[in-house]
């Protein structure tokens, strides 16, 4: 993508779909996900995760992509725009956010290919049970050297892709490849539900027990809300800065929501009736995903050449994911700095790969380095990001657009034939009034909350 001229726009409308979808359907659904159901009760979690998504999540999606089109600038370029003056300083945030999450993103996104090449090696595929899946996990996470050096290859993917630029690099990928990614799920979740023992997990994963949530689980649904659905920070303004003039916003967030949400669902399908058919406990945390479908390849025909399949997806997955977060940074370093492509891409990269290095340690060597309230550097990442920097950009972008810039001036970017008056109503009133108090009072009473408790 070359700065001078014209910008650089999507092939089709289903480029941009399957790119943003691309963008959203990552880590956060098959890896993080799942275990942060685990953590908050089961089904609980899983319908405030739905409430968010409904209430917050579209409404939100919809104003980034607004605002990208609308401006056709990078997020701080488009603050600059509609906001103006302090304002601009939301845009800064968002490119922060995205270098903030892409120093752990990349260690996970590591563990992708160190599986790859252990379930082609047939390691994954022979698991005698969960002993010897945990204990593959465990000694993997701990070793620095292979931590490094998967963190490092998968940065060197995601910048040569973004490298190549956006729309040769981005679309051609998705396109097949997410298909795939679904079918395989789907593979997994009828081995997974067909187990003995498998109607407890899937009773935890689908009966809510109320008693469960508190302002912890609410927090962490609103959280991974946006983290999934890659709101808060710009990647969808980024993302919506290259959709042509033509095309409708709303039926094309209303896609990419409904695709993410469906992987984060199948994804948890395919893992807790597993895990309760193997007898192991749902608070795992991080590990969730890598301890319990190991077990599970192990037990179907094939397992090495599925696993393999899987583990390559994901990858995939995730590349596609840290294309978009990397593509934020890039993109404000090519418009407001004026750098080339080039320049931006290789700083980028070599500064997240860096930083990320304690990211990369933080199950090892660092395991008792805690950096704030008991976190090791890897989890004060992943909250600081999740927990307060996306719900608070989220927050800032409704607040921006509905009282700073105005409704009314882009009310006509949403759908040219206007065929849904009432859901634009809704939609407006949510952006000024409803996500504004409700991500206020959320943020806010656990901000107060974690520092009383
Ligand atoms: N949505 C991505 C995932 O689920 C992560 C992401 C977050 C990407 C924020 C871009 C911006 O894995």
């Amino acid at each position: 993508m070359e700065n001078q001229g014209t910008r650089d726009q999507w092939g089709s409308r289903i480029g941009f779909i399957l790119a943003a979808a691309g963008s959203a359907v990552g880590l956060g659904n098959i890896w993080k996900f799942p275990y942060l159901a685990g953590e908050n009760g089961g089904a609980a979690f899983v319908l405030l995760y739905l409430a968010c998504i409904v209430i917050l999540g579209l409404p939100i999606m919809i104003a980034e992509i607004v605002i990208g089109r609308h401006t056709e600038k990078d997020p701080v370029g488009a603050f600059r725009l509609i906001g103006g003056g302090r304002w601009t300083i939301v845009g800064y945030m968002g490119v922060l956010t995205g270098f903030f999450i892409m120093t752990y993103y990349s260690v996970v996104g590591g563990w992708t290919l160190g599986y790859i090449v252990k379930s082609a090696t047939g390691a994954i595929g022979s698991v005698s049970g969960t002993a010897m899946s945990e204990s593959i996990f465990n000694a993997f996470i701990q070793d620095p050297h292979q931590m490094i050096l998967y963190h490092f290859l998968f940065m060197a993917a995601t910048v040569f892709i973004v490298y190549r630029g956006i729309s040769n690099g981005i679309e051609k990928w998705t396109k097949v490849l997410m298909p795939m990614l679904f079918i395989i799920l789907l593979i997994l979740i009828v081995r997974s539900v067909t187990l003995p023992g498998a109607e407890k997990g899937l009773s935890f994963y689908l009966y809510p027990d109320f008693s469960k949530i508190n302002t912890k689980v609410v927090i962490e649904a609103l959280g991974q809300c946006f983290f999934s659905l890659s709101l808060g920070m710009g990647a969808m303004i980024t993302y919506g800065s290259f959709l042509s003039r033509r095309e409708k916003i709303l039926s094309s967030a209303i896609q990419i929501v409904t695709l993410d949400t469906l992987a984060a669902i199948l994804a948890g399908m395919a893992i807790f009736p597993a895990l309760f058919a193997v007898g192991m406990t749902p608070e795992k945390g991080p590990g969730l995903t890598f301890n319990v479908l190991p077990v599970v390849f192990s037990k179907m025909p094939y397992g090495s050449v599925f696993a393999t399949l899987f583990f390559l997806l994901l990858f995939i997955a995730a590349l596609t994911s840290s294309i978009s977060l990397v593509q934020v940074v890039v993109t404000y370093a090519t418009d407001e700095w004026k750098w080339s492509h080039r320049k931006a891409v290789l700083t980028a990269g070599t500064l997240i790969f860096l930083l990320g290095i304690p990211a990369a340690l933080s199950f090892g060597a660092m395991k008792d380095v805690k950096i704030f309230l008991g976190n090791t550097y890897f989890d004060f990442m992943d909250k600081l990001t999740t927990i307060y920097m996306l719900p608070i950009g989220g927050m800032l972008i409704a607040i921006c657009l509905g009282w700073k810039y105005g409704l009314e001036k882009t009310m006509h970017e949403l759908d040219p034939d206007t065929k849904s008056a009432s859901l634009e109503k809704i939609w407006a009133l949510t952006i000024k009034f409803i996500a504004p108090l409700l991500l206020a009072s959320i943020v806010g009473y656990f901000g107060i909350y974690r520092m009383i408790r």
